[in-house]
């Protein structure tokens, strides 16, 4: 066997079989193949894609390239949950502690930024001290001593995921349902849960733009999770728009806590409530999502959701001082407002321009190894539906460089259309595949 027949059999959109594709995972997780290889291979599937049974091989490849965690310790119902990626989106930062602090423990592996889309990690990397790359003794060591630890993917957890993913990023094929459902199943599989709630993001600001396609990708992982044994719900939510109003990384998390604290945009709240309460279902501890519900409303309103952002930040060495006074995460240099020169309501927002804006700013990567700025990005001020007047601000950009925050300015008055006629509020649930 060897790649350039595997290569040329997906580049002919013929059928790989387990044996080439377990040859491909294997031999590029050790360097035996390069990236430029990979990469054609990987833009091959792009292409042709690949049937069930191709992404459900490809899955369980990727999930049986490094260790594969074992959490029945924490008993019969491990839930773990993930985003298919979007912009603003700061769910995983509010959402752990709250189940958490339900008492269901959260062992989480969170990714970075991946093309227009935002990632827990970087984000979290915006508080000084939080560690996001611990061994995984001591990661199953902090879920029992408090109960939540949310990490990077730095262990030897799906590590041919972890190099097929930064890989996708730099040669734009990351919207693919059998590269998406592969790369979010694999990490799950290996790190171990046996329930998962999946966040599909969809629309503009979304790898999957329309709702066919995200109850595609939702079916396709549920078959997944169900050949492995693993009881996954998908939640399809709207991104046509940024969630909440900060689009970028210190921001969101700034966002995330004062959410914590009970000041939770509507859009959030929405999309944290119904990913929690099934979360609870699974976890088996109520089958009602209503009164699921509650019980978050509950831990954020008594504060011990809030709490509990505080005890992960501490036991991973971040400094909590930053949680508690928010004014300390370091500004950047230039504020720039988009004023509207039109009268109306917001008819639209493109969340995909608006975190291409932030990208530009320094909040994302355009290479693997390129650096983050954590205090760049986009606060929005006003969102579909919401009444504008001639003169008012539309959003702020935060920049380090005049220049490319003047250029984010434009960019950004020109993403927002103004209709004359009232416009209403999205729909953040758009559907539930079980
Ligand atoms: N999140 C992932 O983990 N992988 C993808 O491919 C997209 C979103």
């Amino acid at each position: 066997m060897n790649i350039l027949e595997i290569i040329a059999k997906k580049r002919d959109n013929k059928t790989l079989s387990k044996e080439e594709i377990d040859f491909f995972i294997e031999q590029y997780c050790n360097g035996n193949i390069t990236d430029y290889q990979a990469a054609a291979l990987i833009m091959a599937i792009y292409i042709n894609g690949m049937n069930e049974e191709e992404t459900t091989n490809l899955t369980m490849s990727m999930a049986h390239s490094g260790e594969m965690l074992d959490l029945s310790v924490f008993g019969k119902n491990v839930v773990d949950k993930h985003s298919t990626g979007g912009v603003g989106d700061k769910i995983t930062l509010i959402l752990m502690p709250i189940i958490a602090s339900l008492g269901i423990p959260v062992a989480k592996m969170s990714g970075r930024g991946l093309g227009f889309t935002g990632g827990t990690i970087d984000k979290l990397e915006s508080i000084p001290g939080y560690n996001t790359s611990v061994e995984i003794d001591e990661f199953i060591q902090n879920v029992k001593n408090i109960g939540i630890s949310v990490i990077g993917q730095t262990m030897n957890l799906a590590p041919a995921d972890k190099k097929i993913y930064a890989l996708r990023d730099t040669i734009a094929c990351t919207d693919s349902i059998p590269l998406i459902a592969s790369s979010i199943m694999s990490k799950k599989i290996a790190a171990g849960a046996n329930k998962i709630i999946l966040d599909v993001t969809c629309g503009s600001g979304a790898f999957m733009q329309n709702k066919e396609d995200a109850v595609k990708l939702s079916e396709t992982m549920n078959k997944i999770g169900k050949l492995s044994n693993r009881e996954t719900i998908c939640v399809i939510t709207n991104m046509d728009e940024p969630l909440g109003y900060a689009v970028g990384n210190n921001i969101e998390v700034i966002e995330a806590i004062k959410a914590l604290k009970g000041d939770m945009p509507e859009d959030v709240k929405e999309v944290i409530l119904e990913l929690g309460a099934y979360m609870i279902k699974l976890a088996g501890l109520g089958d009602n999502i209503e009164e699921n519900k509650n019980k978050i409303l509950e831990k954020i309103e008594n504060k011990e959701a809030y709490q509990k952002l505080i005890q992960l930040v501490e036991n991973q060495g971040g400094d909590i001082s930053y949680i508690e006074n928010t004014e300390k995460f370091p500004k950047a240099k230039f504020k720039i407002p988009v004023i509207s020169d039109k009268d109306g309501f917001v008819e639209s927002l493109n969340a995909r321009k608006v975190g291409e804006i932030s990208g530009a700013l320094g909040a994302g990567r355009l290479r693997k190894e390129d650096k983050i700025d954590q205090s760049v990005g986009v606060m929005l001020c006003k969102k579909i539906s919401d009444r504008v007047e001639v003169g008012e601000t539309l959003a702020y950009v935060y920049a380090n460089n005049e220049e490319l925050g003047n250029k984010a300015s434009k960019n950004l008055k020109e993403t927002y259309k103004i209709a004359n006629n009232v416009v209403p509020k999205p729909k953040m649930i758009l559907d539930i595949v079980k």
